[in-house]
């Protein structure tokens, strides 16, 4: 790098895989910006995710996804979370082709414990939400298996979590 900053730090996984709360700490920890991505949408379109998915639908919904990752690629010293489906495009994964990307990993019983009252997730909102975890984890397990750096947060806290990656950072002095 020329000095100045890195790419961004972007981690990804799937819906409940402490993607929001695990870049803010370590974005805090590290002193950088961070920009979770759905958060970022939703105060952009002055609604929330399901209602973005209610009124427009889930390609629309993709659409600012990917314009969002382009413009968020450039930037730099910046930790971004994004939404779960972001990694199944092949073009955002070629917009962050130059990150540092961290997936994070968590078995489905843990993520269903983990988002079993949750209504802001409209691709969960089925009759039977563990078993479109099973299947959308399935479905997207090789997409999420171009990323390199997988991290297990079965069982671990968000500060144990960011810990782990800011320690691998550290190593490979990110930011610069
Ligand atoms: C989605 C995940 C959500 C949100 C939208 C679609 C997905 O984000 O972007 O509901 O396709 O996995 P989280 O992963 O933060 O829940």
């Amino acid at each position: 790098m020329n000095g100045h900053g890195k790419s961004p730090l972007v981690i990804t996984g799937f819906m409940g895989s402490g993607k929001t709360s695990t870049g803010k700490a370590v974005a805090r920890r590290l002193g950088c910006d961070f920009i979770d991505m759905d958060a970022a949408i939703e105060k952009a379109e002055g609604m929330s995710i399901p209602k973005i998915f209610e009124m427009h639908g889930e390609a629309y919904f993709r659409t600012l996804e990917s314009e969002l990752c382009s413009r968020l690629a450039a930037r730099e010293n910046l930790v971004i979370s994004t939404g779960g489906g972001v990694f199944v495009n092949p073009t955002n994964r070629e917009h962050f082709k130059a990150a540092l990307v961290v997936c994070l990993d968590a078995d489905s019983r843990e993520i269903y414990k983990r988002l079993r009252d949750d209504r802001r997730r409209p691709l969960l909102t089925t009759d039977d939400p563990y078993q479109s975890i099973v299947e959308l984890m399935d479905a997207r397990h090789s997409a999420y298996s171009h990323v390199e750096w997988h991290l297990d947060t079965n069982g671990k806290t968000v500060d144990e979590v960011a810990d782990e990656i800011v320690g691998r950072l550290k190593a490979d002095a990110w930011p610069a």
